[in-house]
């Protein structure tokens, strides 16, 4: 509440009345903000951090929080990338601190600084041993320690979502603006190897127009995963489910066809209405464990969000955008990824992928054609590599590559703070529409502005892939 942008909102408010659509709500506390209306008046960013370039940094030295599932495995990937030093970890759980030691010792990587305990992270961002705050935690970490981080001095990169509440996503945006520190979500799924085709196809006019596009998380997670002890960490995950009802994992789906739609960069989110089913599986599946395990009794007879949630956007530019998401039902995993334009249409699930110019997918000759021709530059550097290194199939590597590689040389990140906060604000606002029946929700502008102006991220490598990766097994 330090920052001027509330004070005049509270100003505006106390003064006018809700003069524009929704503004009722903006002189109200954080929590009683994230409940109403978001749209806020257009104010020139205090510093636009689209297109931002931080100087160079020959040598990044990153601490890597939260040395879990998602951790374990970055450490494994950041540490085959050349001109990364892995100076630091964090875990309040000492034995993830240990085996990520033993990555680091496989890959004849210097010991790192340990930090522990629930704050720990504090220590980590506070050292000066660290350029980078990578952050595989919990997601009700991700927006405490990201501000931490650049208060700090610290570039931030932060695992999905950015955020959970509206006033997070404004605490990301107003810290990265006044530190010119990068806060970039690690949205992994834009660097899919179709995904990067279909973008390149958009932006080289191949789909002409693009009217629509689909995004999902579909995933069935709950017995694998939500319902195992030794999955996620305390449980963190199958609680989320307790707490929120709305889109709780939007940016897998949303990411990549907001970059078809250039979003931020060109077009905007507007409003959104949302939609969730009920819950059928998850609250059956916790009382069905707790009559063969007493640990999962403290689930039962909980709250659980709906099973499948579908939210549409409009965007300025009269677009739509649907993205689902349903992580408790079982059939095949989907983000769906469908783009669809003036002249052709691309969609990704359920496979094979597809790509259209008229009535009829083309056949897979003319597909693979398509990929030799239109897979932007970072996938011929660097994709062959990406997929021995691993990580859903290389994705993940080409992320870290690419970030490393724009840290180097001195470029704008590909995603940066308007990405993070827009793509994770769907979290809060879903929930706000479907605890008031599905109403419209107006998409706060993160940009406040720059939308119109802000230019699409840059796919050819100028001025970078200059990194290099060393062998995958040391
Ligand atoms: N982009 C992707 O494809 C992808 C895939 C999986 C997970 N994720 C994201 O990665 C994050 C981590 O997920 P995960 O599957 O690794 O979960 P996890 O539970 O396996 O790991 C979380 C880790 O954070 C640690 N932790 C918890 N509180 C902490 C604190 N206060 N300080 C330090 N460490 C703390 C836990 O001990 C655990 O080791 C989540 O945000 C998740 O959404 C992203």
């Amino acid at each position: 509440m330090k920052s001027n942008r509330r004070k005049f909102l509270q100003n505006i408010s106390l003064g006018t009345g809700s003069v524009l659509t929704g503004i009722s709500s903006l002189a109200s506390t954080p929590k009683e903000r994230d409940q109403h209306s978001t749209s806020i008046p257009a104010t020139p960013p205090r510093f636009n951090m689209c297109g931002y370039a931080a100087p160079k940094l020959d040598v990044v030295r990153i601490g890597v929080v939260g040395l879990g599932m998602r951790g374990s495995g970055a450490v494994e990937r950041l540490s085959v990338i050349d001109g990364v030093e892995i100076t630091a970890l964090c875990d309040k759980d000492t034995s993830k601190i240990a085996s990520a030691q033993k990555t680091l010792a496989k890959t004849s990587r210097p010991k790192a600084a340990e930090f522990s305990g629930d704050n720990g992270w504090k220590g980590l961002c506070e050292s000066n041993i660290v350029d980078l705050v990578y952050t595989p935690t919990p997601w009700h970490l991700h927006t405490p320690i990201s501000v931490y981080a650049m208060k700090n001095g610290k570039h931030v990169a932060t695992e999905v979502p950015a955020a959970l509440t509206i006033d997070e996503c404004w605490q990301l945006v107003e810290t990265s603006e006044k530190t010119k520190k990068h806060c970039m979500m690690l949205e992994n799924c834009c660097y899919d190897f179709f995904e990067l085709l279909t973008l390149n196809m958009v932006r080289n006019g191949l789909f002409g127009e693009v009217i629509h596009t689909e995004g999902a998380y579909i995933h069935d997670l709950s017995r694998d995963f939500l319902f195992k002890k030794n999955a996620y960490a305390d449980m963190w995950r199958l609680k989320e489910n307790i707490k929120r009802n709305g889109s709780l994992y939007p940016t897998h789906g949303l990411g990549p066809i907001a970059q078809c739609m250039n979003i931020n960069r060109g077009d905007k989110m507007d409003h959104l209405v949302s939609m969730s089913t009920g819950d059928f599986t998850l609250a059956p599946m916790a009382k069905e464990m707790a009559t063969k395990d007493s640990f999962f009794n403290e689930f039962v007879d909980k709250p659980y969000r709906g099973n499948m949630n579908t939210t549409l956007v409009r965007t300025n530019k009269n677009k739509t955008i649907m993205v689902q998401h349903d992580v408790s039902s079982p059939r095949p995993y989907s983000r769906i990824h469908l783009v669809s334009g003036t002249k052709g249409a691309a969609q990704k699930w359920p496979g094979p992928e597809k790509i259209a110019f008229g009535h009829s997918w083309i056949n897979p000759e003319e597909l693979q054609k398509l990929y030799d021709q239109y897979s932007p530059p970072i996938v011929k550097h660097i994709g062959e590599i990406a997929k021995e290194v691993g990580g859903h199939g290389g994705m993940d590597f080409i992320m870290d590559w690419r970030l490393i590689d724009c840290l180097r040389n001195g470029l704008p990140l590909d995603q940066d703070v308007y990405d993070a906060a827009s793509w994770s604000c769907v979290v809060p606002l879903s929930q706000q529409s479907i605890d008031n029946k599905s109403r419209t929700i107006d998409v706060p502008d993160f940009t406040r502005g720059g939308w119109k102006t802000n230019k699409p991220h840059d796919l050819s490598l100028n001025g970078g892939g200059t990194t290099k990766v060393r062998k995958a097994n040391g």
